[in-house]
């Protein structure tokens, strides 16, 4: 992982700028789940290193531009960017990163680069779906599914995908299980924003739902509650700073109605489905990143 870190600083130094690097400085690489997975398809080798870092700049220039959407002051434990250094810049950075990436991109077969470009296209759409459906209460689980599809999973799939191109392995099956394992991946992470204390998140706890972000447990919470009464009482708490008998009645709703097992039962049985498509034999470190990233706690 640090040859990939390596290659993403020699990608950045060649803007010449100070300020960039300065900013570059502050960002905390977290688990690396995409170069991870794509060096457990593809062989190490300059080419494949050279593909985690585009990734890994994509990822990074994501999460910038969320941060100033999302306006979260916490990234990785740390003040986020847009804290650190305002909200233009952590822009400019955002758009510096991604324009690299996708210089470096263009000397990878058109296969690659169309895949990784429509991804990125994917996880703008599920961007745009994201803000809109935090506006309010969302009932949709199919919309819900949608925006976790184009936001979080399109990526990884398209990394999945890449690296068994540049393998030269049958692409459809790692395709499949990079989609599986960013849909898995959401659903824990939105299970974790309730499970979970601000000391382990290192942002508060239930900021999803203060967000306007009605994730699965929620959903299946708004199913499972019995009266309309209680049902309103839910949509008109989304979006607003809970009180702590509020987040406190929601907690106990969701453990009557067993919101957060359900969500857990539905990653795991896509976990189980993310390896049914690889036709031929596959690195079984494959199978542990499924499986340590739904037994996950932070
Ligand atoms: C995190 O979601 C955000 C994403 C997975 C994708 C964000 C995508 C964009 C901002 C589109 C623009 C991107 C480029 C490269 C032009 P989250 O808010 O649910 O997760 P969090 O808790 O980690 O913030
Ligand atoms: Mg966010």
């Amino acid at each position: 992982m640090q040859d990939v870190i390596t290659t993403m600083r020699e990608m950045i130094q060649d803007f010449h700028n100070p300020f960039l690097n300065q900013m570059f400085d502050q960002i905390t690489h977290g688990k690396m789940l995409r170069s991870s997975m794509v060096l457990s398809i593809a062989p190490h080798n300059q080419m494949t290193i050279k593909l985690c870092a585009i990734i890994e700049l994509i990822q990074l220039a994501s999460l910038l531009h969320d941060d100033v959407i999302d306006e979260s002051a916490i990234r990785r434990g740390k003040p986020s960017l847009n804290v650190q250094f305002g909200n233009k810049n952590a822009i400019m950075l955002g758009d510096a990163l991604y324009a690299k990436a996708f210089f470096h991109l263009t000397s990878f077969p058109q296969e690659i680069a169309q895949s990784l470009s429509g991804a990125v296209c994917k996880l703008s759409n599920g961007e745009i779906y994201d803000v809109f459906l935090s506006q309010g209460f969302n009932a949709s689980k199919e919309q819900y599914f949608l925006m976790i599809e184009e936001k979080t999973a399109s990526l990884i799939a398209s990394s999945a995908e890449c690296a068994a191109i540049l393998a030269g392995l049958e692409s459809e099956g790692y395709l499949h299980y990079g989609k599986c394992l960013g849909i898995a991946f959401q659903i824990i992470d939105d299970i974790l924003d309730i499970t979970q204390s601000q000391e382990v998140l290192g942002k508060p706890s239930m900021q999803d739902f203060k967000e306007g972000k009605t994730t699965l447990p929620y959903l299946l919470l708004y199913e499972n509650l019995p009266s309309l009464e209680a049902k309103e009482k839910l949509q008109n708490l989304c979006g607003k700073e809970l009180s702590l008998d509020e987040k406190q009645w929601i907690l106990d709703s969701m453990d009557q109605y067993q919101c957060i097992k359900q969500s857990q039962h539905l990653a795991q049985e896509i976990a189980k489905d993310s390896l049914s498509k690889l036709t031929s034999s596959y690195n079984p470190k494959l199978k542990e990143i499924i499986n340590s990233m739904i037994q996950r706690s932070f």
